[in-house]
């Protein structure tokens, strides 16, 4: 691994759930791998006053909870705790931002990533100020998190304002998911293998499916959650990003735009769901109250932050296609929610059935699919299921599976999707971000979903922990196809 220069990571929103839940603890597990030399330092800043000791408290007990035992010694937290600071600052007042410049006094030959974990109607306010206040230098980097933007227009104008004061190679529109090995993987498994290949394609894909389903509901977030809903928060970024790596073709190198120029072109084939087709190919559910492993959750409308009557959507299913030479005629079918009766990340691909059936005057008259499963979470790993004789006189055929699981062959490092691409953006590689134009396309493919021209779509009902509402099976059913189970003895529970 190589050794980064020293950095100042500037963290806006350094109170709020995503630096507490995932940032921190995963700048803490950059220190312990020994990437955060002596002299680099993490900034926090937020709005609510608090001294140093009382944002290092804060953090200390969310580390605590969201790292493992043997992660979080004392010790350890000690010397990380101790490149840690905290800056106040209202990023609406210019005169605040005169405090992190005196914070970040004499260190403007250090890398400098400005990590903007807040609401997207902030970046340009803040890019403008940081500006303002003498703070983007030659060596800064600005991370923008998701959902960038509720919009393509929106989208469009944060691309336009913050490219106004940083240079496109400096922007880092990060996508947790595609920190996650499990979803890096998939590249490794197309690229490296020659088994794969030949399969990759319509004449031997029949359909795709792609799962995120989790178990937590809005924890807290109702008020973001409620402009938000699931084709912004999940659709737009993490799954059709899923989509892009599955179904680009092979870049003609690793450099960070042949990658991200392959990722584009799926974006801009995928057929736009308009018309009637919102109404046949999309979705959305809200989940009511039910109970999740055993412990009863309330409704989404009861969740603090959340209105009475709202129509938000908590799960969406739809079926997307891409109209290329590779996959005509392939269905891509992606669905998403909270409150499922499992949490599971997953892709699978489902192979053509054999041309016909060999096994005449035999008791074999059907065989299953071979589906080939990579699971990104909780296990990391892949499936592949296939068909095989039962031992004995007769021709029987058995459905087995054979399964890799990352554990079995290598240490795993646990890793939520941050730390790799926090370590990336602090070396310089933009390969795993997206570049405004990737993101003002899926904006698109998702906005006339968002806006379907006969008004927005009904919000299906489904009981939490369950696997979502009945119109998403019928989604599937009316392609004679159904969606995999959510839950089956790998199952584990979201602790996440
Ligand atoms: C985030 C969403 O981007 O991804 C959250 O805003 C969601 O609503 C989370 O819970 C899921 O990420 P993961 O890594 O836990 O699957």
């Amino acid at each position: 691994m190589q050794k980064l220069d020293t950095f100042d990571m500037v963290l806006f929103g350094g109170t709020g759930d995503l630096a507490l839940r995932k940032l921190v603890p995963a700048l803490y597990r950059r220190h312990v791998a020994g990437q955060m030399g002596p002299s680099s330092r993490v900034l926090a800043v937020a709005r609510t006053n608090l001294s140093r000791e009382e944002y290092l408290a804060q953090i200390e007990t969310t580390c605590r909870k969201h790292l493992s035992g043997e992660e979080f010694t004392e010790a350890r937290w000690r010397a990380f705790a101790a490149q840690v600071d905290y800056v106040r600052v209202d990023v609406t007042d210019p005169q605040d931002f005169r405090k992190l410049r005196a914070a970040l006094e004499g260190r403007d030959d250090a890398t400098r990533v400005i990590f903007l974990s807040t609401a997207p109607s902030l970046f340009t306010l803040t890019c403008d100020n940081l500006a303002a206040a003498d703070i983007v230098t030659p060596k800064s980097r600005v991370v923008l998190e998701k959902p960038l933007g509720h919009d393509r227009a929106s989208a469009d104008l944060i691309n336009r304002s913050v490219g106004a004061i940083f240079a496109e190679q400096q922007i880092y529109r990060i996508d947790h998911y595609l920190g996650k090995e499990t979803v890096q993987n998939l590249m490794a498994l197309r690229f490296g293998n020659t088994l794969f290949e030949p399969l990759w394609r319509r004449g031997r894909i029949r359909h795709v499916q792609i799962t995120i389903a989790e178990q937590l509901g809005v924890e807290g977030r109702g008020q973001f959650y409620e402009h938000t809903g699931a084709l912004r928060d999940m659709v737009q970024n993490h799954l059709l990003q899923l989509v892009c790596i599955l179904a680009m073709e092979p870049p003609t190198s690793s450099d960070p735009d042949a990658v991200r120029d392959e990722k584009l072109k799926v974006l801009r084939a995928l057929r736009p769901i308009m018309g009637n087709a919102v109404q046949n190919k999309t979705v959305r559910g809200q989940y009511r109250a039910g109970a999740v492993s055993g412990q009863p959750v309330p409704s989404y409308l009861d969740e603090a932050g959340v209105a009475a009557d709202s129509t938000t959507e908590t799960f969406v299913a739809l079926k997307a296609e891409i109209d290329t030479w590779r996959w005509a005629g392939v269905p891509f079918y992606l669905r998403t929610g909270k409150r499922m009766t499992a949490r599971r990340t997953e892709i699978s691909v489902q192979l053509k059935a054999v041309p016909f059936l060999l096994f005449r005057d035999t008791p074999v008259d059907k065989l299953v699919p071979n589906v080939l499963t990579l699971r990104i979470d909780p296990e990391h790993g892949t499936t592949f299921d296939f068909n095989v004789k039962v031992p004995g006189p007769v021709m029987q055929i058995g459905a087995v599976k054979s399964s890799f699981k990352y554990g079995d062959f290598f240490a795993e490092r646990p890793n939520v999707g941050y730390e790799t691409l926090l370590y990336d953006c602090m070396l310089g590689d933009e390969t795993l971000f997206q570049r405004a134009d990737s993101i003002e396309t899926s904006w698109a493919a998702v906005d006339s979903v968002l806006h379907p021209e006969g008004g927005p779509l009904p919000v299906h009902g489904y009981t939490a922990g369950s696997a979502g509402p009945k119109e998403a099976d019928a989604l599937l059913q009316a392609d004679g196809r159904a969606w995999r189970p959510l839950a089956d003895e790998h199952t584990q529970d979201d602790k996440n």
